[in-house]
């Protein structure tokens, strides 16, 4: 389990957290929601030691991070940040690879070759191995970076907005194989989106930050509503639920004036 005790992150006087406190247990999918520039990247930075907190603690069952041995406490997170550039001379597979930097040597060994082709094979992007990365699109690029970060066996795995650059099929391969290997690997994972209808339908927990604070926490079912969304994003959304229970957010159009929405023209061609 990750656990955040009392956490405050500033940069000068703009407070991203606010004496937070959660706990990410393991097995579970953590999706956190919230309006950009409220500090959720930056969270992701403090659990991996890459960003020291002004006061509080991150512990990982039960063991505090400790900034002079956080290389060691890295060791078991796979971290995929927001930014999908790949500016670097090299395959897809060396970058896969890399995800097992701690591992390489000037000799590759066959075991280590063979699980990053089956980490490619089992996202469907196999055929892509020997490519400069250079040449990848957006999407591909994405995909590749969550290879790599597969390829670490974390026992955390903290991805940042790792669907953004996806199409539709690209993102369900994407999040049911983090679901699957979620459950099956006994990992704490934990992603930060935008869409809160992936969200609603991924996470086991969902966690909404705003203003430096944890407005809300649990299951998306249980605190996904108009109100909430208003809070949060100020718009007025409708929130329905599917068969099993999953809320989906839709925001209408809001219309100019003068203007007739383009549902509307389709019926009145239909019905003269
Ligand atoms: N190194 C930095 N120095 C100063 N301010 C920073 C730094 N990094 C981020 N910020 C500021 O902190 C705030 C939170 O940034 P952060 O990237 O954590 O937001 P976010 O919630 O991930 O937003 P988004 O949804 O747009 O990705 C922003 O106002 C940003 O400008
Ligand atoms: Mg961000």
């Amino acid at each position: 389990m990750l656990e955040v005790r009392d956490l405050s992150l500033a940069f000068d006087d703009l407070l991203l957290a606010d004496r937070l406190c959660f706990q990410l247990e393991a097995g579970k999918t953590h999706v956190i929601i919230g309006p950009n520039g409220t500090g959720k990247s930056s969270l992701l930075k403090a659990l991996f030691g890459d960003l020291r907190p002004q006061s509080g603690e991150v512990l990982f069952d039960g063991e505090c991070l400790d900034y002079r041995h956080v290389a060691q406490w890295r060791q078991r997170f796979s971290y995929m940040p927001q930014d999908i550039r790949l500016d670097i001379g090299l395959t897809v597979l060396e970058v896969v690879l890399l995800g097992r930097l701690g591992a390489l040597s000037l000799k590759l060994k066959d075991p280590l070759i063979e699980a990053a082709l089956e980490a490619l094979e089992q996202i469907g992007l196999l055929h892509l191995a020997y490519r400069d990365v250079r040449t990848l699109s957006g999407g591909q690029c994405q995909m590749i970076l969550f290879a790599q970060a597969l390829m670490r066996s974390p026992r955390v795995l903290m991805l940042d907005e790792p669907v953004s650059a996806l199409d539709l099929h690209f993102q369900q391969v994407l999040l049911d194989h983090l679901d699957q290997q979620t459950h099956r690997q006994h990992w704490v994972s934990v992603m930060i989106l935008h869409d809160l209808n992936l969200a609603a339908q991924y996470a086991d927990n969902l966690l909404v930050l705003k203003g430096g604070r944890l407005i809300a926490e649990g299951a998306p079912a249980a605190i996904l509503n108009p109100e909430l969304v208003r809070e949060v994003y100020g718009v007025s959304a409708e929130v329905a639920y599917d068969q099993q229970g999953i809320p989906f957010v839709r925001t209408p159009r809001r219309g100019r004036s003068g203007h007739v929405a383009p549902a509307v023209q389709a019926r009145s061609v239909l019905t003269g």
